[in-house]
């Protein structure tokens, strides 16, 4: 069993905690859920503030515990209409018969049970409680009636009972109920990805070309980047569902189907627009560009006339674009590239660790087949070492086959496996 952790940061769970002897093992689940990336919220009934207090979820979640319906002060905050369209899932456990019962009734007399009716969010139950009351007809007969309100009712374990019984209605484990909420999402995530694409949702930012830092009005300083890796990348995602900006240097190439170019000349033009996309909100940087690293210090207002045997001018450094987008606390999943002309593999992984890069694509550039102006490419792909991925070595192929693979291995990343908690 694996878990997904692309898809949970940004997912928030409304854990509501009800009135049965389970609800110490509430406190241990949302320590789990917290594990996993979500953000957490507790609702309590006042039956379930009799046996755990809210002060314990309020440390364990990082946030205000709600317990009122009529509170003036919570409905100015997070009321119960904010908190049913903060949730992306609102799971009751332990769920009361209590609770139960007023859920298929639809009654809205507490903060719990106006949520329930409030939220647009799919509703877990997750039933706890003494053997006899689990087989009474009417908690099977309000379970039934929830089952058809689309509610989704997580089958107590069997066993023996904090009052001596032995049968079911135990609350499944904490770890366990945070492995199924979690697979749920995964799941979500993947019948998304199945449907529009293994980037879909994602905006993208791909910086393609060389750069130009002018000496004067006609000349400038630049290298042999094309730009062709980059584009290709950027239709890759664009065909993998993602929105994509382009932020491209001068070259000639046609712009992407479907893909905003932006162009620009210099470093730090392509600075400047690519911390305006942060802006925007980009979730994947992708660095093809090739940056200048230096630029002239004092750009000639007039053309320089020819004058001298020797000429000499002064170059200061171009800021380090990848390494100042890694470096701010927003930061999209970032790839680089490295193409060098010596020890690939060793430059790439220093500049891995040095950039803070969550994955390199590099390429030795001084082979005459791939790399700048060649059609087709070879490259190896490192990976930080949090994600526990392999290196891959993507052999000598096309550019728009090379970046169909370098997505599939952004994808990977980004779906990483971890054992359960
Ligand atoms: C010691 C004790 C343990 C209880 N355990 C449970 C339980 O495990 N499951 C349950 O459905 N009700 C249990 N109850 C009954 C509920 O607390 C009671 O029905 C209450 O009204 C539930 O309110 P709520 O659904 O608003 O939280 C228990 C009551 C007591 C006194």
């Amino acid at each position: 069993m694996s878990f997904d952790l692309s898809v949970i940061p940004n997912k928030n769970i409304v854990l509501a905690v009800t009135g049965g002897i389970a609800a110490y093992k509430s406190a241990i689940l949302v320590r789990r859920l917290k594990d996993v990336g979500f953000n957490v919220r507790v609702v309590m009934t006042q039956g379930a503030q009799a046996f755990i207090t809210p002060l314990t979820f309020q440390a364990l979640s990082g946030n205000p515990v709600h317990t009122e319906l009529l509170n003036p002060e919570a409905e100015a905050g997070m009321g119960h209409i904010e908190l049913a369209r903060w949730a992306d899932l609102l799971l009751v456990a332990p769920a009361s018969c209590d609770t139960l019962a007023k859920f298929a009734a639809g009654l809205a007399d507490d903060l719990l049970s106006t949520l329930y009716l409030a939220t647009k969010s799919p509703v877990w139950v997750a039933p706890a409680m003494n053997q006899q009351m689990w087989a009474a007809k009417a908690t099977q007969r309000n379970l039934n009636t929830l089952v058809q309100d689309g509610v989704h009712v997580i089958m107590p374990d069997a066993g023996s009972q904090a009052c001596g019984d032995v049968g079911l209605g135990r609350m499944p484990e904490p770890e366990d109920l945070a492995r199924q909420v979690t697979e749920y999402f995964h799941k979500a995530q993947r019948a998304i990805a199945e449907k529009f694409g293994m980037l879909a949702g994602k905006h993208v930012v791909v910086t393609a070309g060389p750069t130009r830092e002018a000496m004067d009005p006609v000349r400038y300083i630049s290298n042999h980047s094309t730009g062709k890796m980059g584009f290709a990348l950027a239709a890759a995602c664009y065909a993998a569902g993602a929105k994509v900006t382009l932020i491209a240097g001068p070259v000639s190439l046609d712009t992407p189907n479907g893909v905003r170019r932006m162009n620009v000349s210099s470093a730090v033009q392509m600075l400047d627009i690519s911390m305006q996309m942060l802006d925007e909100g980009c979730d994947i940087f992708i660095a093809t560009a090739a940056v200048a690293d230096y630029r002239v210090a004092e750009v000639a207002e007039h053309k320089i006339k020819k004058a001298g045997d020797d000429l000499n001018i002064s170059l200061i450094k171009n800021p380090d674009i990848v390494a100042t987008i890694a470096q701010q606390q927003k930061r999209p999943f970032m790839v680089g590239f490295a193409a060098e002309t010596r020890n690939v593999e060793e430059y790439a992984a220093g500049k891995l660790v040095a950039k803070k890069l969550d994955m390199i694509a590099c390429n030795d550039v001084s082979r005459a087949d791939i790399g700048f102006a060649s059609d087709e490419n070879a490259m190896i792909v490192f990976f930080a070492e949090q994600y526990q991925m392999q290196k891959r070595d993507l052999e000598k192929a096309s550019k728009q086959e090379i970046a169909q693979q370098l997505v599939e291995a952004i994808h990977d990343a980004l779906h990483y496996e971890i054992e359960p908690v």
